[in-house]
């Protein structure tokens, strides 16, 4: 039997499982999403992201004890080397701003001497996290030509983050709106990006490594880049009244993908998106009011489009319109979901690592020519 009538290729992975996991379960059919049981709803209403930080490594919702701990340590960890802050600012100002944060860690990478895994790896997972935030609030103050700052340690990792981005002051309603940004992207089991760390890691290189593979995977259109493609079809169709004739022109007759919808794993609504779609309507105020309204037009019109396929709002459909009208620019939306996301990359890759590390080495099925002779150079046609 040939090799080729062996193999079962699984296009996309879909379906393919590549480790077992007690951070983060889905039902896409009944569009249940859970952190350690914890359903996310409830998460999102009632803890802040460095509970979630210590329910991720640690295993356990943290008492306050362990809170302080994962507070003070992220509190010491936003500091990083002067150089790492400098690269940042000598790029070219119109680099892609998750390029600019991949620099920023690559540049946080070269200070990383001898790190070993299985040794202290949840505590450098906290430092990371801590030191991401600097460089994301960074991203945003390169890109405006602002000097660059370092979070100030507080009680809350999303106001020292905010504080540090904007060099003002936010409401206690704004700062838990940016932690529970915070909280619903910290995980989603083993989308393109927390696979792309899993495949880093199990090569036993760096954390920093991993991120920097997590994030470049993040960014395309599909995956990350969905928040500001979906958010740029909002400004693209620019008045409520405009949906019905735009939707018509590129998804119906188009053919295009509508950015923000559809999932490979739910195939109902994304409970996060829910999530979004509520605190957008609490927000949003003026231009953000107006991209609201057009989102819940498209929505309609999407749902109904896509009934017979089950291609429903996920996450990115509705959370731009949250980070806007907190105050980012749409460019900003993929560092802010490397930015949360960076809990579950390394949570992933340090229980990957400690409790079922192998080599990931897929094979790739050839269907090429048979074997044939070398032709030399001058005997060519
Ligand atoms: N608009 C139009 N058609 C769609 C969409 C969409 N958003 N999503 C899927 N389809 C169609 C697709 O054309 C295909 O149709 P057919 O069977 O007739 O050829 C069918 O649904 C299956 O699509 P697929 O691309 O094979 O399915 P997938 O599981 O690979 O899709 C996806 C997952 C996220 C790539 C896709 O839904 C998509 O491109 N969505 C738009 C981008 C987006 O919003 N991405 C964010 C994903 S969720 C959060 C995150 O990761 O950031």
């Amino acid at each position: 039997m040939s090799e080729s009538a062996k193999v079962e290729i699984s296009r996309g992975l879909e379906n393919v499982y590549i480790k077992a996991t007690s951070l983060t379960f889905i039902d896409g059919e009944k569009g249940i999403l859970r952190y350690r049981g914890y359903d996310i709803n409830e998460l999102a209403k009632n803890a802040h992201y460095e509970e979630v930080i210590h329910l991720m490594l640690y295993g356990e919702l943290p008492n306050r004890e362990q809170l302080s701990r994962v507070k003070d340590t992220l509190n010491s960890s936003y500091e990083v080397p002067e150089d790492v802050l400098r690269v940042m600012e000598v790029l070219p100002k119109d680099s892609e701003p998750v390029a600019l944060m991949e620099a920023g860690l690559a540049a946080l990478a070269t200070h990383e001497k001898g790190f070993k895994w299985k040794e202290g790896d949840r505590e450098k997972a906290l430092e990371i996290i801590g030191k991401v935030s600097t460089i994301t609030a960074n991203v945003y103050r390169v890109k405006e030509g602002l000097a660059p700052k370092i979070p100030k340690p507080s009680d809350s990792y999303a106001k020292s983050f905010l504080e540090a981005t904007f060099n003002k002051s936010f409401s206690g309603t704004e700062t838990s709106m940016m932690d529970n940004f915070l909280v619903l992207y910290a995980d989603h089991e083993v989308p393109a990006s927390t696979t792309a760390a899993l495949v880093t890691a199990s090569t036993l290189s760096d954390m920093y490594s991993c991120m920097v593979s997590a994030i470049t995977a993040l960014k395309g259109p599909l995956h990350g880049g969905a928040m500001e493609a979906a958010f740029a079809q909002f400004r693209e169709i620019g008045d409520p009244s405009r949906v019905d004739e735009w939707f018509e022109r590129n998804i119906v007759k188009g053919g295009n993908r509508l950015m923000g919808f559809g999932h490979r794993v739910y195939r109902t609504y994304d409970p996060r998106g829910k999530v979004f779609k509520s605190m957008a309507e609490t927000v949003s105020k003026g231009e953000a009011r107006k991209y609201l309204e057009i989102a819940e037009r498209l929505e309609k019109l999407g749902v109904r489009y896509f009934e017979a396929k089950k291609i429903y709002p996920n996450t990115d459909f509705y959370a731009g319109i949250v980070m806007y009208g907190l105050g980012f620019p749409d460019y900003m939306f993929t560092p802010l979901f490397a930015l949360s996301r960076t809990l579950g990359w390394l949570a992933h890759v340090v229980e990957y690592v400690d409790e079922q590390h192998r080599l990931i080495r897929p094979r790739a099925l050839y269907v090429g020519p048979g074997e044939r002779k070398f032709v030399p150079l001058d005997q060519r046609k």
